[in-house]
């Protein structure tokens, strides 16, 4: 998720049972020109593996170029393409979920990628369609598949829903029954039951976690557990193991990002450790409090402060 899931937050998710992630989306373009931050959000360490890259673009020779390129520079497990983001920015090139009403373009960015890299496995992540008058999540499958894409993930959401209302599971189990390569459901997972009721109900071969895991990394043990038929380990996070991810998520960060912004100020990812404040006890209070934080030491003796007020 573009902002989120970098490095450094994919570690901690890696840590807590993520099976397999995938950047967040990097433009074609930027790659191509070697923009410093766009190689940034490709980088992953040989530990966070199976992992994959997610490029967007509109421009068949682009998409392939910029495919290229990440092959030779960091051999992911596989390459990604974004047919999903609703963003204006995005689909006013006709790029994101802008390609679900120009689908012809879609394929041509679909064979020009996978012309250039027969031998990395390509995926793709889409929505449902451009609006609930136009869905063509099923039909764009069907010839991603005979495309040669050999995984798919559906968001359960049109472009114009953005993230609004409710993921359309039906829908993703309509796509899920159409094609044999699998398909990944995704929107609204957000605990073990609704994990359990989607994969019993959809036909789907996984499940991807958006939201969710930004307050909650540990979401992927306590879905594996659900899975298992253990019971639901999400109310034991203590406050203490709370605050140690928060600081880990900060240490983390400041190592990945350090020969680019320095390794002191920790206030420009303070919006990154915010998710993981929510439901804290004066979550409220403590995000004032973040904003009074310089470094590393500040967040620790905050964290000092908290747990004293908020006894275990
Ligand atoms: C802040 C934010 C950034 C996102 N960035 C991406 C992205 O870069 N690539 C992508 O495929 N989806 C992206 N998404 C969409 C999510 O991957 C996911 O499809 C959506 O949030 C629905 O799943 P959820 O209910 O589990 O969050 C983003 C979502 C949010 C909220």
């Amino acid at each position: 998720m573009a902002r989120h899931t970098d490095q450094a937050f994919r570690q901690i998710c890696k840590e807590q049972g993520a099976d397999v992630m995938v950047t967040e989306f990097v433009q074609s373009e930027a790659l191509i020109r070697d923009n410093v931050k766009a190689w940034e959000m490709v980088d992953f360490t040989e530990s966070q593996r199976p992992m994959g890259v997610q490029i967007f673009g509109a421009t068949p020779a682009s998409m392939a170029r910029a495919a290229r390129l990440i092959c030779d520079r960091v051999r992911p497990d596989f390459l990604d393409l974004n047919f999903g983001c609703p963003a204006h920015k995005v689909i006013e090139q006709n790029a994101g979920s802008g390609l679900l009403r120009c689908t012809p373009l879609l394929y041509d960015l679909v064979k020009a990628v996978k012309d250039a890299m027969p031998d990395v496995p390509l995926t793709a992540k889409m929505r449902l369609g451009w609006d609930h008058a136009t869905i063509v999540a099923v039909e764009v499958a069907g010839r991603l598949e005979e495309l040669g894409v050999e995984a798919l993930a559906v968001h359960g959401r049109t472009k114009e829903q953005g993230y609004s209302g409710q993921a359309h599971w039906g829908w993703i189990a309509k796509v899920a029954a159409a094609v044999d390569i699998p398909v990944i459901g995704n929107g609204d997972v957000h605990d073990g039951p609704s994990a359990l009721e989607r994969l019993n109900t959809s036909g789907v071969s996984g499940l991807m976690i958006g939201r969710a895991a930004l307050k909650n990394p540990w979401i992927f043990k306590e879905l594996k557990a659900t899975l298992t038929g253990a019971p639901s380990s999400a109310a034991t996070v203590s406050l203490q193991e709370r605050w140690d991810t928060l600081l880990r998520l900060a240490e983390l960060t400041l190592e990945v990002y350090k020969s680019r912004l320095g390794d002191r100020d920790v206030r420009w990812m303070l919006d990154r450790l915010h998710p993981l404040t929510q439901g804290l006890p004066g979550s409220r209070r403590l995000r004032d409090q973040f904003q009074h934080c310089y470094t590393l030491t500040d967040l620790r003796r905050l964290r000092d402060h908290h747990l004293a007020e908020y006894p275990l």
